[in-house]
C-alpha cells in the first residue's frame, strides 16, 4: 500500500426528515446564501423545507446554477455574496449546485480574478466561505469531497479544483428528496458513481484487499440496485442504498493508499465541453474503450474485476476480459445510457477537436502511469465511435 493522509471533515446527516437538521448545523447568527439549480428544488418543496428550517436567519436565494455549472453564472453569486456581506453557503442541489457553491466559497473572499482559482487547480485558495449540502441527486460525491468542476462557456472549458478548504461543513442526505428524479438522472447517478469506483480500482495492484474489496462491495451494490432505482421510484431502501453508495464512491477512503487513473474522467470533461452531454453519458461512451485499449497495463485487475464482480471465472484470460467489458457496457445501456458517441450524434470529426483540447489543457500524460498520451487518447476516442 503506497503512504496517504486521508482528511474527511464532512458531517454526514442522513436520512428521511433530517432537512430540520439545519437548525442546529447551521450557525444561528449566520446570514445565509442558498445556492439552487433551474427549479426541481422550488417544485418538489425541497426549497421550503430548507428555508423553514433556517427559521428567522437572514437568508438570501441563489438559483439557476445549470447542469456542469458554469462560472458566468457563478460568478453573479460572488457578487451578491460580496455586496450583502453573507457569510454562509448551503447548495441544495446535485453536484452541479454543489461544485457550483464550491467555487463561489473560494471566489467569494479572493483577491484576484477567480478564474484563477480553475488555472491554478485550486493551489491559490487560502480562504473560502464554510458551506453546508442538501443532496438531492446520488451522483458525484462531491456531498463529501473536496472536488469541483466549472465550465467557462466562452472558453469551451471545463476545469477542475480541489482545496481541503471547501470541503462541506455538513451535508444532509434525504433519500426522499430524490423521488423526483427524472429517471435519465437516476441512471446518470448509477453510472457515475460506478465509474467512480473504476476510477480508483482498475489500475494495477497495490497489495491494498481492503480497498480492492470495499470497491467491489460498491460496484456490486450499484450492480444490484441501480435497476431498482428505476424500475420503484419511490423504494425508500433502494433510494437510501444508492445514496450512500454513491457518496462513499468519491469520499475518498477507497482511493486511499491505491493507485489512481482518472483518464476517463478527463476524456469525459472535454466532451461536455464540446458537445454539451451529460458528465455520465460522456464516461459511459469512454469507459469501455478505456477498458480494451488499456487491457495490457490493466490485465491484473480486469480479471480481479471480471472474477469478483462479474462472476465470470470460465475461458482464456482475453475471453474473460472481453466478456467483463461486454457486461459493463451492457449495465450501462440497461440503464438507459448509451455507449457509443455515434448514440449521440457525434462523428469522427469530433476525434481531432477532442485531442485539440485535451492537449491545450495539459491533458497529454494521464492515467495511474502518466503513460496515456495523445496517440492512446486518440485510440481510445477512434473506438468510442
Ligand atoms: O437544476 P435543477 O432544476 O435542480 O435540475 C437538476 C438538473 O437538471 C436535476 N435534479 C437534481 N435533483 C433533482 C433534480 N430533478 C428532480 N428532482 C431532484 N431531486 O438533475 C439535473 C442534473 O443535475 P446535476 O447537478 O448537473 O447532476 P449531477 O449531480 O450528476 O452533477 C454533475 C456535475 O458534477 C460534476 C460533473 O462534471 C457535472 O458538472 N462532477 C463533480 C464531481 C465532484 N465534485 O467530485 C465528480 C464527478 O466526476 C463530476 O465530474
Ligand atoms: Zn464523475
Amino acid at each position: 500500500m503506497q503512504n496517504f493522509d486521508y482528511y474527511n471533515p464532512t458531517r454526514i446527516v442522513f436520512g428521511q426528515g433530517s432537512i430540520t437538521r439545519l437548525d442546529e448545523l447551521v450557525p444561528a447568527d449566520a446570514r445565509v446564501l442558498v445556492l439552487y439549480g433551474g427549479g426541481s428544488a422550488e417544485r418538489n418543496g425541497t426549497l421550503a423545507e430548507v428555508e423553514a428550517a433556517l427559521g428567522q436567519r437572514t437568508v438570501r436565494r441563489f438559483g439557476g446554477i445549470e447542469p456542469n455549472p458554469s462560472y458566468e453564472t457563478l460568478i453573479e453569486a460572488v457578487a451578491l455574496i460580496r455586496r450583502e456581506q453573507l457569510d454562509f453557503l448551503l447548495a441544495v442541489g446535485g453536484g452541479s449546485v454543489i461544485d457550483g457553491t464550491k467555487f463561489v466559497a473560494a471566489a467569494a473572499p479572493y483577491d484576484g480574478e477567480p478564474w484563477q482559482i480553475l488555472e491554478q487547480g485550486g493551489s491559490v485558495v487560502s480562504r473560502a466561505l464554510p458551506m453546508g449540502c442538501v443532496l438531492t441527486l446520488p451522483a458525484t460525491g462531491s456531498e463529501m469531497n473536496c472536488f469541483s468542476v466549472i465550465s467557462r462557456k466562452s472558453l469551451q472549458a471545463k476545469l477542475a479544483f480541489s482545496s481541503e478548504l471547501v470541503f462541506p461543513v455538513f451535508s444532509v442526505l434525504d433519500p426522499l428528496k430524490t423521488y423526483s428524479l427524472p429517471p435519465r438522472q437516476v441512471a446518470n447517478g448509477v453510472v457515475d458513481a460506478f465509474i467512480h469506483v473504476m476510477e480508483q480500482y482498475l489500475t494495477y495492484p497495490a497489495n491494498a484487499p481492503v480497498q480492492d474489496r470495499y470497491a467491489e462491495a460498491l460496484l456490486q451494490t450499484l450492480i444490484e440496485i441501480g435497476p431498482r432505482a428505476l424500475a420503484s421510484p419511490q423504494d425508500y431502501d433502494v433510494r437510501a442504498n444508492l445514496m450512500w453508495t454513491a457518496t462513499q464512491a468519491l469520499n475518498g477512503l477507497i482511493g486511499a493508499g491505491v493507485p489512481q487513473d482518472w483518464a476517463t474522467h478527463m476524456l469525459g470533461h472535454e466532451i461536455t465541453a464540446l458537445y454539451g452531454l451529460d458528465h455520465a453519458q460522456t464516461l459511459a461512451i469512454v469507459l469501455p474503450a478505456m477498458m480494451d485499449l488499456r487491457r495490457e497495463a490493466k490485465r491484473d485487475k480486469l480479471l480481479q474485476y471480471a472474477a469478483r464482480v462479474w462472476n465470470i471465472h470460465s475461458g482464456g484470460a482475453d475471453e474473460r476480459i472481453d466478456t467483463a467489458i461486454a457486461q459493463t457496457r451492457t449495465f450501462f445501456e440497461s440503464l438507459g445510457v448509451k455507449t457509443r458517441f455515434a448514440d449521440y450524434a457525434i462523428g469522427a470529426e469530433a476525434v481531432p477537436c477532442l485531442l485539440a483540447q485535451l492537449e491545450s489543457h495539459g491533458m497529454t500524460a494521464l492515467g495511474e502511469r502518466q503513460d496515456m498520451d495523445l496517440a492512446l487518447s486518440r485510440r481510445v476516442l477512434e473506438a468510442c465511435l
